[in-house]
C-alpha cells in the first residue's frame, strides 16, 4: 500500500552518528503510529453533497487529514511535468539570472519572493528570527556529499503564475469544499508555493507552528490561522516528509525549546510522519506543531501547497509580514486577492470539462462566469505581494 523505504530509513539513520539507532527506530515507529492512525481515505460527502461529518471530526481531533488518491493520473502528470519545466528554468545556481539554456531564469523580474535556496540538508530556518523566530530550536543537520552543490532549490514562492497545473490544483472542487466546510463559504486565500525536497539534498524544516497573529486572541479557535493543502507529486516518507504532533492545534503556542529538552532529543516523541502516495493531498492545521528532518534518503519529495482562511480571521486585520510585505487586508484587498480562485476554477473548467465546477459563494454575483484562456496567467505575475499573511 506504501511505498517500501527501509532503505532511505537505514541511509538516513547513518547520517546521525551516535543518534544513528536511535534514529532509526523513531523513523520506524513513527511510520507504524502514523498508518495506524483513523485521519486518512477518499474524500466522501454526505447526503448534501457537504464533506462526511467522519472526515471533519478525524481532522479536528489530529489537526490533519489525508486524502488519498485525490488528484486524478492526468492532473498528477501534468503536475509533473510542470515541475520539470519549472525546474529548466530554474537559475543555473543561487543568484544567477539565466538558466541552463541562457534564458532569462524563473523569477529574476519578480518583485515578490520567488524561489529559495538553502545549504544542502541543512536547517536554514531553525534557531533564526527568521518568519518572527517561529522555528525554536535548530536542528541536526547531516554532512552532505563532497559532490553536493553549495546551494539547492528549497522552495517556490508565488507558484500559481509559474505553473498552470498548479493553478488548477488550486481550483479542485473537492478541496474546495473542504475548504468551505472549514472556513465558511467565503473562505480567502492564504499563501501558495512548492516545497522542493530533492533525495539527499532536501533542506530539514524545524519544528514550528505556523500562525502568527492570532495566538493571544481571545476569541480565536483551533482554526484561527487556517490550514494549508499538502498535495504529493512523489509521495511522502518518515524520511523526506512533514511530521505533525496530532492534536497540538489546540494547545496554543507551544514551548519548543523546553518540548525538545523534555524529549532528551529533537525526536519528539509523539511526532508521527505525513505517509502519503503520489497523487494525496493532506489538510494541515496551520496551528499544528510540525517539521521535517533533511532528506538524507533516496526519494525526492515535491509538495504542492496551498492554503486557506477564514475571511474573520483576515478582514481588517494586519499581516504578519511573513509571505509579503505587511498589510491590513480590507474587503478591496481581500477581493482582489480571491480572484485567484475563480481563476483557478476556470483554468480546470478548460481541462477537466466533465468534472462538476466549484462555485465559489464571493463570485456569484458575477454576470458571465469567467471562461479560461491561457493568455490570463500573465495577470498573476507578483500577486503573491498580496498574500494573507497571518
Ligand atoms: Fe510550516
Amino acid at each position: 500500500m506504501f511505498q517500501d523505504v527501509s532503505k532511505s530509513i537505514e541511509t538516513c539513520a547513518a547520517f546521525y552518528g551516535d543518534d544513528a539507532q536511535a534514529m532509526k527506530q523513531y523513523l520506524i515507529e513513527g511510520q507504524q503510529r502514523a498508518i495506524s492512525l483513523p485521519n486518512r481515505g477518499p474524500i466522501k460527502f454526505d447526503g448534501n453533497g457537504a464533506i462526511h461529518g467522519d472526515i471533519l471530526e478525524a481532522y479536528s481531533t489530529y489537526g490533519f487529514y489525508i486524502f488519498e488518491n485525490i488528484l486524478n493520473e492526468t492532473e498528477l502528470k501534468d503536475l509533473a511535468d510542470d515541475l520539470e519545466s519549472l525546474r529548466e528554468n530554474f537559475p543555473t545556481e543561487m543568484g544567477a539570472t539565466t538558466d541552463a539554456s541562457g534564458r532569462p531564469a524563473l523569477g529574476v523580474d519578480n518583485k515578490a519572493m520567488t524561489l529559495q535556496w538553502a545549504k544542502p540538508l541543512s536547517d536554514p530556518l531553525g534557531g533564526t528570527a527568521i518568519a518572527n523566530g517561529r522555528h525554536q530550536v535548530k536542528l541536526f543537520e547531516p554532512q552532505p556529499g563532497v559532490d553536493a552543490p553549495q546551494a539547492t532549490p528549497f522552495y517556490l514562492a508565488g507558484s500559481l503564475q509559474f505553473s498552470l497545473a498548479c493553478l488548477r490544483t488550486y481550483g479542485h472542487p473537492g478541496l474546495l469544499k473542504m475548504a468551505e466546510a472549514i472556513n465558511g463559504k467565503d473562505f480567502t486565500p492564504f499563501h501558495e508555493g512548492l516545497f522542493i525536497k530533492y533525495a539527499g539534498l532536501g533542506a530539514a524544516v524545524s519544528w514550528h507552528q505556523d500562525g502568527d497573529t492570532h495566538w493571544d486572541n481571545p476569541d480565536a479557535g483551533q482554526d484561527s490561522h487556517g490550514f494549508n493543502f499538502m498535495g504529493q507529486v512523489y509521495g511522502s516518507t518518515a524520511v523526506n516528509g512533514v511530521w505533525v504532533v496530532p492534536g497540538s492545534h489546540k494547545q496554543g503556542r507551544l514551548d519548543i525549546v523546553k518540548m525538545v529538552a523534555d524529549a532528551g532529543s529533537e525526536r519528539l516523541p509523539d511526532a508521527v510522519p505525513i505517509i502519503c502516495n503520489p497523487g494525496d493531498v493532506v489538510i494541515n492545521n496551520r496551528q499544528l506543531l510540525h517539521g521535517s528532518f533533511a532528506n538524507t534518503g533516496f526519494e525526492t519529495r515535491v509538495t504542492v501547497n496551498f492554503g486557506f482562511h477564514r475571511r474573520s480571521s483576515v478582514l481588517n486585520v494586519l499581516g504578519a509580514g511573513i509571505h509579503a510585505d505587511a498589510a491590513t487586508f480590507d474587503e478591496e484587498f481581500i477581493t482582489q486577492r480571491s480572484r485567484v480562485i475563480g481563476m483557478a476554477i476556470a483554468a480546470r473548467q478548460q481541462r477537466f470539462p466533465d468534472e462538476v465546477p466549484y462555485e465559489y459563494a464571493p463570485d456569484a454575483d458575477e454576470r458571465d462566469p469567467l471562461i479560461w484562456r491561457d493568455d490570463m496567467q500573465a495577470s498573476l505575475k507578483d500577486y503573491n505581494l498580496m498574500d494573507l499573511s497571518i
